[in-house]
């Protein structure tokens, strides 16, 4: 008897530790400016690929020597990959360069990249030690979306993004590529279109009801240009609640408020900006202005959450809070952090003549590579 319960326990700690070795733990770095659906969903497949996921940002110093200045500063591109829902854990400061002895101190069996290039100032390839050593994977690139992307439509002041395909392309022509100042542009960060799908929703939704006795939480906005500020604020009303629905509203509706080319990300790119965040359980993609008696009823909403941001009032003049005020169900929360929309733009505009020439950069650069790739094919 005795023999054997120590049998069992040698059996049952070898399982444990074989267990934990079969842990595979995944690498993933980039800069991560401007925290966008695009990087979520690298983020997303390199979790798939196994069962811890690690995430190493660059610092500012470092993007700035390989790549031109970020738009976020380090600070908030930590805090804000740290809230991406698949992300377990995340290094500050990741060498620029992905080096063996950096999955080594981590723990990493390998390194996840998407199917794009990154070069380093000097025209390096930044994963070609953990690709000799074959400890590279790759995942597929979001077409459609890319910082510098992002960075052109701030600069153009187009809302192409907002219309369908046909007015999109007469936009496109008419504006011509600020970005890259040359009608050029590469597979990888050039403008194409990101086509929303109904699949990407449900692999970035979390696909679960509220359990039993859950307090409900809604709070609805543009969330455009998805920012520290709303991750703060999601932050706090989670801690109102356990489960946290974003109602977004649609194009034209943040457009009367906010006017000018506004939102710069359209519903969809929103819709997966805020189901990445790991405080958001659901998101109802095109919600009515007014939070209705209807809404709080389909919803079961407990408490109607806003920051301090000032409130629009709806087309006809009302308080879009009128009803969950009238239950007693609304609160003002403090995000405590001022950042807004506005304010990245103004980022952006402000240094506008760097960002043009940093994507015009990247964008040579991709160039480049791609007749280098399509002469070694040919040949
Ligand atoms: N990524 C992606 N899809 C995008 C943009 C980025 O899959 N549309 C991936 C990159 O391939 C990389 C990770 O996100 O694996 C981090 O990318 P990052 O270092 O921030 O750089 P960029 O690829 O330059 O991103 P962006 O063009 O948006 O600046
Ligand atoms: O402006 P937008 O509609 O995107 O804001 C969505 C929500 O996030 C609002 O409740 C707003 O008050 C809140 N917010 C915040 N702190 C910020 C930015 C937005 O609390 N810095």
């Amino acid at each position: 008897m005795a023999t054997k319960r120590v049998s069992d326990d040698q059996s049952s700690s070898e399982m444990a530790s074989e267990k934990k070795q079969k842990q595979v733990r995944v690498w993933v770095d980039g800069c991560f400016d401007m925290v966008h659906f695009g990087h979520a969903n690298a983020i997303r497949q390199a979790k798939q690929m196994g069962d811890y996921l690690i995430v190493g940002v660059h610092s500012d110093e470092e993007i700035a020597k390989h790549k031109g200045p970020p738009v976020y500063n380090e600070k908030e591109r930590y805090k804000m990959v740290r809230a991406i829902k698949w992300v377990d854990e995340v290094v500050e400061n990741a060498p620029y360069v992905t080096t063996l002895e950096t999955l080594e101190k981590y723990n990493c069996d390998f390194c996840v990249h998407g199917d794009d290039i990154t070069v380093t100032a000097d025209g390096t390839d930044t994963y070609h030690l953990v690709k000799s050593a074959g400890k590279y994977k790759e995942c597929k690139r979001t077409a459609g979306v890319s910082t510098t992307d992002l960075v052109g439509r701030m600069l153009l002041v187009t809302k192409s993004h907002h219309e369908r395909d046909e007015e999109k392309a007469v936009d496109k022509n008419q504006a011509g590529d600020i970005g890259s100042g040359s009608t050029a542009t590469s597979p990888w960060t050039g403008v194409s279109q990101f086509l929303p799908t109904s699949r990407k929703i449900i692999q970035f939704s979390s696909g679960k009801d509220p359990k039993p006795g859950d307090r409900i939480v809604y709070v609805a906005g543009a969330f455009d240009l998805f920012h520290l500020g709303h991750l703060d604020f999601l932050e706090k009303a989670k801690a109102e609640g356990d489960f946290v629905i974003v109602g977004l509203h649609t194009d034209p509706v943040v457009n009367r408020y906010k006017g000018s080319n506004y939102p710069i990300m359209n519903l969809h790119e929103r819709t997966l900006s805020v189901l990445a965040c790991k405080y958001v359980s659901e998101v109802v993609i095109g919600a009515p202005y007014a939070v209705t008696a209807d809404l709080m009823d389909h919803f079961k909403v407990d408490l109607v959450v806003h920051g301090q941001t000032p409130i629009m009032p709806d087309i006809d003049g009302a308080d879009p809070y009128a009803e969950p005020k009238r239950r007693n169900k609304f609160k003002l929360v403090d995000s405590q952090c001022g950042l807004t929309t506005q304010m990245i733009i103004e980022r952006i505009i402000s240094h506008r003549l760097t960002y043009e020439s940093r994507n015009k950069k990247k964008q040579d650069k991709e160039l480049k590579i791609l007749a280098m790739l399509e002469r070694e094919n040919s040949g």
